[in-house]
């Protein structure tokens, strides 16, 4: 119910049910040129705020080759020109950090682009090592929050090649070319070269115990070595990557696996899935982000570009699933709806630790005086009716969700941007307007920076 109390002011009754900050999904790949039929700004928003998320960062990407990072920057600026139903900002992904390159990034500090992703794996993207110290140096210096994709390269190479020569290149084989092992020995390789330089970081998408049991270490050791987890890795197995697997939508259609490939994979049983649970319940795990990296399936540069001449080819299907819009509420209804998890812990993962991490904690992640007012009201517990998810009800532009099929239990009934009513469940739905978000330019993250004197051999 919404009453008109005192003029200009909207008066939501709550009804007795949970208000949380709005979400802050840290993890969003919009519009970019990797996912030519991905989600834009306006849907990939529209998507956000209709499953109480308030804010997003998404990734400018510097392509290699591309050594004016401005250049690259601006590209993806001119992107969001559609407008946005929710705040946004953005991470840059790093993929060729020369000299010249790493000499720009106080710019990018400048702009508002306090953090960046680089990754250990993908041809395309890849850094080495010597590369890596190098990116790590200047996060240091200028407070970057620096987040990494942990998977063995040589590996997952290895395995794709033997997989390859034994013509075994269903959509399932994509799992058994990125085993556990690859992402358990990118974790401790990079928490181990970030403590040589001394300098915080954040290692995305992790999917296995295995790989999380390296940051619990290393901060049982108070190194400031942080952890992203995402619901694909709370809810789904490899066997969904399967043929005729009995909770595809159409398993009939034996290309159906592909919806669920990403990278890292879905790992192999429920122990798996308990075991990060486990450590989102123990606190290891700090943010919650869906990596939202969707395409849309019945295209031929989508999912689709996987089925060649009528046969699978694994390596040619888009990484990544959609899921900006289910993060928030399938953490609530199986966290915290179940007693796993306290409200207060989800508000951490969904809310609080990605401003702090982020360099938003000043205006974003908590409700209190002074803070912009981004919120979400709940059902009160018991009073939606539950539903089973089908794609239809989603507000992304893509054909499928790989959520579909499961219960919920409550979902945000309104969402709340900066005191402007965005979502209104029951009534109209998206009610907010596009062109309503705003950029987010970004401080230096509270949780960056140096910890110790700086190696002589590194200075
Ligand atoms: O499969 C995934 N996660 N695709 C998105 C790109 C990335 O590595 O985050
Ligand atoms: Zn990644
Ligand atoms: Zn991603």
């Amino acid at each position: 119910m919404t009453t008109e109390k005192i003029t200009g002011t909207k008066v939501i009754d709550a009804e007795g049910a949970y208000i949380t900050p709005g979400g802050i999904d840290a993890h969003v790949h919009l519009d970019q040129d990797d996912f030519p039929n991905g989600d834009t700004f306006e849907t990939g928003t529209r998507s956000a705020i209709a499953g109480g998320t308030t804010s997003i960062i998404a990734f400018a990407l510097q392509p290699k080759g591309q050594h004016d990072l401005e250049k690259a920057v601006d590209n993806y600026f001119e992107r969001t020109e559609c407008g946005a139903y929710c705040d946004y900002g953005f991470h840059l992904i790093l993929s060729d950090p020369t000299p010249e390159v790493l000499k720009q990034l106080p710019r990018m500090v400048e702009r508002g682009l306090t953090s960046l992703k680089v990754f250990t794996t993908y041809p395309m993207y890849k850094i080495n090592d010597s590369e890596l110290l190098d990116v790590l140096l200047e996060t240091r210096k200028l407070k970057i929050t620096m987040m990494i994709h942990a998977e063995n390269y040589d590996v997952i190479k290895y395995l794709n090649e033997k997989l390859e020569q034994k013509k075994l290149t269903d959509p399932y084989y994509h799992a058994v070319s990125r085993p556990e092992e690859a992402e358990d020995e990118a974790s401790y390789r990079v928490i181990t070269l970030s403590k040589f330089v001394d300098t915080p970081i954040l290692i995305v998408h992790m999917s296995c115990e295995a790989s999380i049991n390296h940051v619990e270490n290393a901060q049982k050791k108070l190194l400031p070595v942080y952890a992203e987890t995402c619901p694909q890795y709370l809810f789904l197995t490899s066997d969904y990557l399967k043929a005729g697997c009995e909770h595809h939508v159409h398993p009939e259609d034996p290309f159906e696996g592909a919806k669920y490939i990403c990278s890292p994979p879905l790992r192999a049983d429920t122990t798996e899935l308990d075991g990060v649970w486990r450590k989102i319940q123990n606190g290891t795990v700090t943010i919650f982000s869906s990596d939202h990296a969707p395409s849309i399936y019945e295209h031929p540069n989508g999912k689709k570009r996987g089925l060649i001449n009528g046969l699978p080819h694994y390596q040619h299907i888009p990484n990544g699933l959609s899921g900006v819009e289910t993060r928030v509420p399938l953490l609530f209804c199986y966290g915290v709806e179940t007693g796993r998890i306290t409200p207060q812990r989800f508000v951490e993962l969904c809310s609080t630790n990605p401003a702090k991490i982020y360099g938003l904690s000043e205006t974003k992640g908590s409700i209190g005086v002074g803070m912009d007012a981004d919120i979400t009201i709940w059902y009160p517990k018991g009073k939606m009716l539950p539903f089973e998810l089908t794609n239809e009800m989603l507000h992304h532009q893509i054909d499928h969700t790989a959520f579909a099929g499961m219960t919920f239990t409550n979902w945000p009934k309104y969402t709340v941007v900066r005191g402007e009513l965005v979502w209104d469940r029951d009534n109209g739905g998206i009610v907010g307007k596009l062109g309503f978000g705003k950029f987010l330019k970004r401080g230096a993250s509270a949780l960056a920076g140096p910890r110790k004197e700086l190696n002589p051999i590194l200075a």
